[in-house]
C-alpha cells in the first residue's frame, strides 16, 4: 500500500540571465509497503514526518539552491525532484520509496527510479468554450435519447480544465521541458483555438467529430503530440491528456497506443 507524507519545500536557484528562480513546492513522498498486522499501519506517520523534515526540509528550505555552502546547484525543479529522490530513497522509515512529487500552482513534477528513470512533468491549462453533443450517426430521436439536456441545438458552455502530461529523461539542461515552450505549445495548438469558441460550429476538427470529453482529449492528444516532441531537450513525449469538463467529470487519455498509467 502507498502512503504519502507532504511538507512544504521553498528555495530559489539561479537562473541562465542572473535572476533568481523562486520555487515553492508541496513536496509528496510516497513510501510503498505492507499493512503491519498488530499496528494497522505501513509505517508511522509521526515518523515519516519527522525523518522527511530531517533529511530534505531542514537542508534544503529556505536555501538558495547555487551549489554554495553544502547545498547543491539545483537549477530546475526537476533536479530538485532527483535530489530529493536521491536523499530519501532507502532511507525514508526503511521503506522503499515509491515517487516523489513537487506540486506548484499550474505545474506537478513526478519523479521515481527503478531500474531507470522516470520523470513527469504535467502543467494545468483553461479554456472556456461551448458544444452541442450531437452524433451524426444517431437520429435526431436517439441524439435527444442520449445526450439529454446536452443534446440543445443551441450547446452549452464549460469551463474547461487541460492538464498535459510529458514523461521522459531531462536533457543535460535539467528540464524536461521547458516551461515557457511547454506552454506556447499548448497554447497555440488547443488554447488560444478553442477558448471562447463554439467547438462544433468554429472549429473544422469538430465538424464531423462529436465534441464529447472523450472526442476531445482525442483532439487534443492529435494537435499536441508532434509540437511537444519538437521541443523536449531529452527523451519526454507526450503521455497523457487529462480534460476536466467539471469538478466532478474528467477523463485521461493515454494516446492510440496509450496503456494507461
Ligand atoms: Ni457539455
Amino acid at each position: 500500500m502507498l502512503v504519502t507524507r507532504v511538507e512544504r519545500l521553498h528555495g530559489a536557484a539561479p537562473r541562465a540571465d542572473g535572476r533568481l528562480r523562486i520555487f515553492s513546492f508541496a513536496v509528496e513522498a510516497t513510501v510503498d509497503g505492507p499493512v503491519d498486522a498488530r499496528s494497522g499501519m505501513v509505517v508511522n506517520l509521526a515518523e515519516m514526518k519527522a525523518e522527511l523534515r530531517r533529511i530534505v526540509v531542514e537542508p534544503l528550505d529556505g536555501r538558495c539552491f547555487n551549489g554554495e555552502a553544502g547545498v547543491p546547484a539545483l537549477k530546475t525543479p526537476e533536479l530538485v525532484a532527483r535530489e530529493i529522490w536521491n536523499r530519501l530513497d532507502g532511507r525514508l522509515c526503511g521503506l522503499p520509496l515509491h515517487r516523489v512529487r513537487l506540486r506548484e500552482t499550474g505545474q506537478t513534477i513526478a519523479y521515481r527510479r527503478r531500474g531507470e528513470e522516470t520523470m513527469e512533468i504535467t502543467r494545468v491549462f483553461e479554456f472556456s468554450a461551448s458544444h452541442r453533443l450531437h452524433s451524426s450517426r444517431l437520429s435526431d430521436a436517439e441524439n435527444r435519447n442520449v445526450f439529454g439536456k446536452c443534446n440543445n441545438p443551441a450547446g452549452h458552455g464549460h469551463n474547461y480544465v487541460l492538464e498535459v502530461t510529458m514523461k521522459g529523461a531531462p536533457g543535460s539542461s535539467g528540464e524536461l521541458v521547458p516551461a515557457a515552450d511547454f506552454d506556447r505549445v499548448v497554447n497555440e495548438a488547443v488554447v488560444d483555438a478553442w477558448d471562447h469558441r463554439h467547438l462544433n460550429s468554429d472549429r473544422p476538427e469538430f465538424r464531423d467529430v462529436n465534441p464529447t470529453a472523450e472526442e476531445i482529449a482525442r483532439v487534443a492528444w492529435a494537435r499536441l503530440e508532434k509540437p511537444l516532441a519538437a521541443i523536449t531537450p531529452g527523451t519526454a513525449r507526450l503521455h497523457r491528456v487529462k480534460l476536466l469538463e467539471t469538478a466532478r467529470n474528467h477523463v485521461e487519455y493515454f494516446g492510440p497506443q496509450g496503456d494507461g498509467e
